[in-house]
């Protein structure tokens, strides 16, 4: 038995924020943003919208897609680094709000390289006998990292005439780096059980070496912390993720590239075989040194940081979706994932349409 991809779907928010309308709000420009990410656009949820409502509206685009009906639905796996709440996971509301059965639900935090991990976890189902038909979200609300003020917000959206304060504008700045690659969004893909064939997932390396954890982490509200979460926290800035940029940048770079050869060698297939590389969307910069490392043709490379920034766990199912809706993927291609994120964790993926 193998896991094959039988639909996908997903959820953009309405609210499109380019650079120009972020520099009102902090030290930052159009420039600076497109020239070293390659972000333009990033789009977030309106407060109260949260990350299963996104994964939801996927996962109904998804079902839809594949012609399954949620009863079907014996498994979810929910890759996410901001779900709804601290605990329960995204996994139980999202299988509330589809109306599932009561399968097992999975929430799992392998950050941009969760939609891999997710992969390796439904198709080990899969092959175990112990699901026939999975759903594998991967969504995110970031814009709850911002450190933004609600009066900012309005003046960042237009709705409001009163600019942030010095102190407040200092305060945008210190995080910018960060901040303006992320954007919000939503996922999916309907996974089913087919008889051993050459579609689906056809072999995964995925890897973790945690001695680099503090070089992408949200070093407060965790239970390191006694309590939790207080104000001091805040006050420092301590709920909002901290990121060593060039260091992550170089590690990406490099163990992307690594990985993909590794997978393709092991398979006994090169970049001819392959008809789409869909990479995680971190970096316009990063995605274009391991194309050119891989030798990879630009027709077979898809993009989508321009538009929605960095959505980790979404970024490659979203892509996966729109290169289904754009008629880019057909029956029996032959797909390669490589993502690489928080944890530090990487991975790639071989998949047949
Ligand atoms: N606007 C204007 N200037 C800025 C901004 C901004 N938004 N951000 C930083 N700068 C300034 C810095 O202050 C610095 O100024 P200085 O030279 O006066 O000190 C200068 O720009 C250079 O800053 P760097 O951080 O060194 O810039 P870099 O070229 O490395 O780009 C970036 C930063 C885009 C973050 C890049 O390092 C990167 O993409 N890194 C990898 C990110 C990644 O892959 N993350 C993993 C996935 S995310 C996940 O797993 C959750």
């Amino acid at each position: 038995m193998r896991a094959v991809i039988a639909g996908s779907g997903s959820e953009i928010p309405p609210k499109v924020v380019t650079n120009q309308m972020l520099s009102r709000i902090m030290d930052t420009s159009d420039a600076w943003i497109r020239e070293r990410s390659g972000v333009e656009t990033r789009y977030y949820v309106e407060p109260g919208t949260a990350t299963s409502d996104l994964g939801a509206a996927a996962a109904r685009r998804a079902l839809e897609a594949a012609g399954v009906a949620p009863s079907e639905v014996d498994l979810v796996v929910f890759a996410t680094m901001t779900p709804d709440h601290y605990f329960p996971g995204s996994g139980p509301l999202l299988q509330t709000k589809l109306g599932l059965g009561h399968g097992p639900c999975f929430d799992i935090r392998q950050q941009c390289v969760g939609f891999l991990y997710g992969l390796q976890l439904v198709d080990a189902h899969v092959r175990a006998g112990l699901a026939r038909t999975a759903l594998l979200v991967g969504a995110e609300v970031h814009s709850g990292f911002m450190p933004y003020s609600p009066a900012n917000w309005e003046y960042l959206y237009g709705r409001a005439d009163v600019p942030p304060t010095p102190a407040e504008h200092e305060w945008n700045s210190r995080f910018r780096h960060l901040t303006v690659l992320f954007g919000d969004a939503g996922a999916a893909v309907v996974l089913r059980a087919e008889e051993d064939g050459a579609r689906g997932v056809v072999d995964q390396i995925l890897c973790t070496d945690g001695a680099d954890y503090d070089k992408l982490y949200v070093p407060g509200t965790g239970f390191k912390h006694r309590p939790y979460t207080d104000p001091g926290q805040f006050a420092r800035g301590d709920h909002i993720p901290v990121m060593d940029g060039r260091y992550v940048f170089k590690l990406a770079s490099t163990r992307m590239v690594e990985v993909a050869q590794q997978l393709m060698a092991r398979n006994r297939v090169t970049v001819d075989d392959v008809a789409l590389v869909l990479m995680h969307q971190a970096n316009q910069r990063i995605n274009e040194y391991c194309q050119k490392a891989l030798g990879i043709p630009d027709e077979k490379v898809l993009h989508n940081i321009h538009k929605y920034g960095n959505t980790t766990a979404a970024t490659i199912p979203l892509l996966w979706d729109e290169a289904v809706r754009a008629g880019r993927l057909r029956k029996d291609d032959l797909v390669l994932m490589v993502a690489f994120g928080a944890g530090m964790s990487w991975g790639a993926t071989l998949v047949r349409a």
